[in-house]
């Protein structure tokens, strides 16, 4: 209680508005949408996460080795500039979008020395005039005095879904039994594990969009931050 007090003061009154969900829930297009039309700072944590898997698959660096990884989520040297993500100068901003570096990084982020690594990195984007930031643990864990938190979700099947457009998008034709597979395990793996799982947190607002279009739901985060802005 007191250490979240401690940073809601710390960082001022730039609000966050905190969007959480499973994989592929649409909660990554939504949260681009909301700072775009807030003109707000976007924090994307997964991509955190994914640079972790890539640094340690480069270095050989195995996914069950804690302290090793949390050491290297310590020294990361990366950069969010308007064009994409560097990590040691190199852009990498395709290469952290694969599924082997997806899995990987809910691989990493079970490790406590590795979300601990990452706590002030995330939280250093809170900066005027707001943030919205996208995760799995925004509300419960690195943000959790944020005037605002949605919780983005969509069946497994409609994510999977997602997933294979995505795809499409860049001229990969990926097997939707395989994603809905995989989607499946990083589900159980990121609802499973001890720190920061992937739950809503208490006073977050649900949003299923499943049969939603991402303008309607780009508008009802709005509307929540409105409410809570009042
Ligand atoms: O876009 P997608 O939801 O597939 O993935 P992501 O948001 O980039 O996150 C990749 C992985 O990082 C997730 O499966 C989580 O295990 C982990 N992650 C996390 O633990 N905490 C966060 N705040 C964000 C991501």
């Amino acid at each position: 209680m007191a250490a979240s007090s401690a940073i809601a003061t710390a960082a001022g009154a730039a609000p966050v508005i905190a969007i959480d969900g499973p994989a592929a829930s649409g909660k990554g297009t939504v949260a681009a949408r909301v700072a775009d039309a807030l003109g707000f700072h976007l924090l994307d944590s997964g991509a955190l996460y994914r640079l972790v898997a890539l640094k340690a698959l480069g270095a050989g660096v195995p996914f069950d080795d804690a302290s090793r990884l949390g050491e290297l989520a310590t020294a990361l040297d990366v950069s969010f500039g308007p064009t994409g993500v560097t990590l040691e100068g190199n852009d990498v901003t395709q290469a952290i979008r694969g599924e082997a570096v997806a899995e990987g990084a809910s691989r990493v982020a079970v490790h406590p020395a590795v979300r601990r690594a990452l706590l002030d990195r995330q939280r250093a984007f809170r900066a005027p005039p707001g943030l919205v930031a996208d995760g799995r643990d925004m509300g419960t864990v690195v943000f959790p005095e944020a005037g605002t938190k949605i919780f983005i979700t969509a069946t497994p099947e409609a994510r999977a879904e997602r997933r294979r457009l995505q795809y499409a998008e860049r001229g990969v034709v990926a097997d939707v039994a395989a994603l809905l597979a995989e989607i499946r395990a990083r589900d159980a793996r990121d609802s499973a594990r001890a720190v920061a799982p992937l739950v809503p947190a208490r006073d977050a607002a649900i949003l299923d969009t499943t049969d939603l279009k991402v303008d309607a739901a780009v508008d009802f985060v709005l509307q929540r931050y409105a409410q809570r802005a009042a």
